[in-house]
């Protein structure tokens, strides 16, 4: 029988039964999961079908779906961005930016996605302070895009600079760095990345937890989530310690498989492809 992580109005026995991911949805609308998990409340966010991926950034939310498409929150509804298909977008400072199922790096430019030649990445943030960060396929290394240059791209090539560290997931904020995930799920933390250079500096490693991945909010915030879909915040981070001091379990009604998290809000993706709204 499977486990429900859920403080969901405390019916723990009802969820063994009623596994009924809609209903678990319902369940949330304004329900308290409590002190322990730093009562966070979670709602279903504006329906959208199958998510698999978000991103918010300064108070825009972006969205991938099983079918590669991107969708743009506004009000309770969603838009489709552009007509290319991509496997992992991310907004920021620098603007919307996201790779194909080729790892081909595109921006969002004058209401379409447009390709860019130069590297391959699997994956790329733009959540720092106007520099874009990316991951290369296979060998998984770590690149930055100066702020200058993702700034101001349109067309052509991107001229990546290297980052010394090899990465599985990675994420940027401006506040206190970038946040970084390992092949062994081991996370770390810049201490400092510049944007105009892309210098990289401090790579500490976070003690405690393993992660499968990490998001650093646009405050600083940072979440992340674990093999087995648990979702866990970093508390304790500061200028003098961006590495924080400990996990804090944020209880789920059931695995999730994505989040991501800006101005208040945490937006959780479920194994099931549903998105939930949380704030506390
Ligand atoms: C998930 O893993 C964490 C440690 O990474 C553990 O503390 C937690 O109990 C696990 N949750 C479930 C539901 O297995």
């Amino acid at each position: 029988m499977r486990r429900v992580p859920c403080g969901c109005g405390g019916e723990g026995d009802i969820w063994l039964v009623l596994l009924d991911l809609v209903v678990c949805g319902m369940f949330l609308r304004n329900v308290d999961h409590g002190a322990r998990s730093g009562a966070w409340t979670c709602r279903e966010a504006p329906q959208l079908y199958h998510v698999r991926q978000i991103d918010a950034g300064q108070g825009k939310v972006v969205a991938r779906t099983s079918s590669n498409y991107v969708y743009f929150l506004s009000g309770s509804s969603w838009y489709r961005l552009g007509s290319t298909t991509l496997k992992h977008v991310s907004v920021g400072p620098a603007g919307i930016w996201g790779v194909d199922t080729s790892n081909r790096v595109h921006k969002y430019v004058a209401g379409n996605f447009v390709q860019s030649s130069g590297l391959s990445m699997q994956q790329v943030d733009a959540g720092g302070d106007g520099q874009i960060v990316g991951i290369t396929p296979s060998s998984y290394s770590t690149y930055c895009l100066r702020s200058s240059l993702a700034l101001a791209y349109r067309a052509g090539s991107l001229s990546w600079s290297s980052l010394s560290r090899t990465m599985r997931y990675y994420s940027c904020g401006p506040l206190y760095g970038c946040w970084g995930v390992d092949s062994r799920s081991q996370v770390y933390v810049t201490q400092r990345i510049t944007p105009t250079s892309c210098g990289a500096t401090g790579w500490t490693q976070v003690p405690g937890l393993t992660m499968r991945m990490v998001e650093v909010g646009t405050d600083g915030n940072v979440f992340g989530v674990t093999a087995n879909g648990s979702v866990y915040q970093r508390v304790g981070i500061s200028h003098a310690r961006p590495q924080g001091t400990a996990w804090v379990s944020v209880s789920m009604c059931m695995p999730i498989s994505h989040l991501s998290y800006d101005l208040g809000q945490l937006w959780v993706v479920t194994n099931s492809g549903m998105l939930l709204q949380c704030s506390h």
